[in-house]
């Protein structure tokens, strides 16, 4: 018999990694309309579990797109209210032929369980639920009030669950929120993540000719959109890495000169990371800033891919009548999407060559977040994580976007404390995704541990 929700979990532990299993074999890849069963089909296994460990109004909630779910445990009376969240969407697990072993089959090796969604977000989100079942069946109780909201779009822009964040349900009442989806700095540093950067995902379509043409029947005469494509996206960015688009940096406040100072003292090799983490010939980006600079607190553009024209093996002479270009844009605070897309919509129109037309689609939008670290929640993690991993916690940004962080603090006034468990080189979004095992195990530690402290 457990006497501590720590020794439960130490003592479930095998039996919590083979549920995550289980979940892992789901492949609910939000992106592609035929896993939409897969998705509706981990959101009712989460469902299933949250009832069996005793959380109360568990429920899935509709949305546009694939289900939430919602549970809650409201019986701490003078207590705060935590409302956690995660993700049990993935991304595509393309190209196959790189995995080493089915990225929907879990497989443990060196101390590692591959799969997709392992790191991203399943693992972590299952943390949450293991540090819940192991504080009520040790307790029976929680040591405050948790509301549990999980999403199934986040990979795909998290449109569901920001509209249901938006209109501002009683159910989402609370005065923090916990997100396990970000990164410890280095293996066994403990780490909260307290800014990420936005994003406006976008598609350039260009259209020339009314069909596709024989290229040396009309080429010199017909306009060619992927060449115009080319060229607007030649004059969006400098070879310096600096967005041409007018007006993008006018409204970003620069990190701090404490925050700057911090991120000094981080164990970083700028060389070492292009070598083993990048592997590239060398970096790009703004001269004269630091590559934690780059990355978390300055914005940035790419492209994805470009979609049309004629791709298969061999040759074809044609000129494609119409050509994608999928850019995204990350930015950080305290750019606006609604007002970076506006920009940068105006300045494509501008420069798209003439004999094309282009249409400028906006596919999905996130803010970015800044999280304020002087709060009661900040603290109780930071001495959660000292008990648990002997270290004093590093407070970093990341570069990606969690949408629904920023509508949290938007909507509900919520801060967010990101306690993630991810490595740099967990191999999110690609190819044989890991998560470290004892980072799961450390993981679901911490936050039976933080609950207790925020609780107390
Ligand atoms: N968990 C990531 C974001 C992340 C990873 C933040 C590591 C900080 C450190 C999340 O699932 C993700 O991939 N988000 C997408 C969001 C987008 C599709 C709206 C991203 O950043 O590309
Ligand atoms: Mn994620
Ligand atoms: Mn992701």
């Amino acid at each position: 018999m457990s006497t501590t929700a720590v020794d439960y979990a130490r003592e479930n532990h095998p039996r919590f990694l083979n549920e995550l299993k289980d979940l892992l074999r789901i492949p609910s890849i939000s992106t592609l309309p035929e896993h939409a069963g897969d998705c509706r089909k981990a959101a009712q296994k989460l469902a299933d579990e949250l009832r069996r460990i005793g959380m109360e109004n568990v429920r899935l909630i509709e949305t546009s797109g694939h289900p939430l779910v919602y549970a809650d445990w409201l019986h701490a009376v003078g207590k705060p209210t935590v409302l956690t969240y995660g993700h049990y969407d993935v991304q595509p697990a393309d190209p196959l032929e790189e995995w080493h072993t089915p990225p929907f089959e879990p497989t443990e090796r060196n101390g590692n369980l591959y799969a997709r969604g392992a790191v991203d977000d399943k693992g972590q989100m299952y943390m949450h639920v293991k540090a819940l079942e192991s504080l009520l069946k040790t307790n029976g109780a929680l040591p405050l009030n948790v509301r549990v909201l999980l999403e199934g779009e986040e990979e795909v822009g998290g449109e569901g669950i920001a509209a249901y964040v938006a209109s501002k349900p009683s159910d989402l009442n609370a005065d923090f929120a916990l997100v396990s989806d970000t990164e410890l700095f280095a293996p066994g540093l403990p780490t909260l993540c307290v800014g990420l950067r936005g994003m406006i995902y976008t598609e350039l379509e260009v259209r020339g000719a009314k069909t596709d043409l024989h290229s040396g029947i009309y080429g010199g005469a017909a306009p060619n959109p992927f060449v115009a494509l080319a060229q607007i996206i030649a004059r969006l960015k400098d070879e310096s890495g600096r967005i041409l688009i007018p007006g993008f940096y006018d409204d970003i406040i620069p990190p701090s000169a404490e925050e700057l100072a911090a991120w000094k003292s981080l164990p970083f090799d700028e060389e070492e990371y292009r070598r083993t983490e990048v592997g590239s010939k060398e970096l790009v980006g703004e001269p004269g800033l630091s590559v934690l600079e780059r990355t978390w607190a300055r914005p940035t553009l790419d492209v994805h891919g470009m979609p049309g024209g004629f791709i298969g093996a061999g040759a074809k002479t044609v000129i494609p009548a119409r050509a994608i270009a999928k850019i995204s844009m990350r930015l950080v605070p305290a750019m606006t999407p609604a007002k970076a897309f506006a920009q940068y919509k105006e300045y494509v129109e501008e420069i798209t060559p003439s004999g094309v037309e282009v249409q400028v689609r906006l596919i999905h939008q996130g803010d970015p977040c800044l999280i304020p670290v002087d709060n009661p929640y900040i603290h109780a993690a930071t001495r959660a994580l000292h008990e648990v991993w002997g270290k004093d916690t590093v407070f970093i940004r990341g570069g990606g976007s969690i949408p629904i962080v920023g509508d949290f603090a938007k909507h509900l006034g919520l801060p967010s404390v990101m306690m993630g468990f991810g490595l740099p080189d967990d191999n999110l979004h690609a190819p044989n995704e890991k998560f470290h095992l004892k980072n799961f195990e450390l993981g679901i530690r911490s936050i039976i541990r933080f609950l207790e402290e925020a609780g107390r």
